[in-house]
């Protein structure tokens, strides 16, 4: 059964936090990623619908977007072997590891015709929080650490992501092209349905 209140929490401390810090970069990195730290601790509350793996291409599933725009959620459902190409942000993000591993290259951008720089390669395990922008470093390519298997993380960006007009990079040339990534899914999950709770919470009040 899938804990929706822990992900419903997690959005109403997240919105609170970019009410209070969203214009402050190194704080939301810092006190989102606490968040999100503690959200992918568990593996309870991620709804079926956004972590459907697809035969040939990744997901990427809108599970909540701010009103504001302010910042989005996602999930990204990796089949075995799938990965992104070289891309960037343009915005901060913070990835939560749930299931399975990535690895994440990250790139530095090269001059035009020749190889780009790979400065890193990490993988990310189930627990461990990554963050990206342009000030921490924006450009990297993302796969699933396994060929046997569906990997999930979880991201969270300071934009409406899959709206957002960003770049991706051939690696071979440093040859740039603008993309818009949109999302996999057309209906997002619904957290706001605390029936259950309310009807607990009457059934356990006591009558006078
Ligand atoms: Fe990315």
């Amino acid at each position: 059964m899938h804990n929706i209140n822990r992900l419903r929490q997690f959005i109403v401390e997240f919105t609170q936090l970019v009410a209070h810090h969203g214009d402050a970069e190194a704080t939301m990195l810092e006190q989102g990623g606490e968040l999100l730290k503690t959200l992918v601790a568990q593996d309870d509350w991620l709804p079926e619908i956004c972590a459907q793996p697809h035969p040939q291409y990744y997901q990427q599933y809108l599970i909540h977007c701010d009103p504001l725009e302010r910042f989005s959620m996602v999930s990204f459902v990796w089949g075995p072997g799938q990965k992104t190409p070289v891309h960037n942000h343009q915005t901060w993000g913070l990835i939560g590891m749930l299931r399975g591993a990535e690895t994440c290259r990250r790139y530095s951008l090269g001059t035009p015709g020749e190889a780009m720089i790979v400065t890193s390669t990490d993988s990310l395990c189930p627990g461990q929080i990554d963050c990206v922008s342009p000030n921490v470093g924006d450009i990297h390519e993302v796969a699933n650490a396994f060929t046997d298997r569906v990997s999930i993380s979880v991201h969270i960006y300071g934009a409406n992501i899959g709206a957002v007009s960003r770049e991706v990079f051939d690696p071979l040339t440093s040859t740039i092209k603008s993309f818009v990534s949109g999302y996999s899914n057309s209906q997002t999950p619904n957290l706001w349905d605390r029936s259950t709770i309310v009807r607990q919470q009457i059934a356990s009040t006591p009558t006078t």
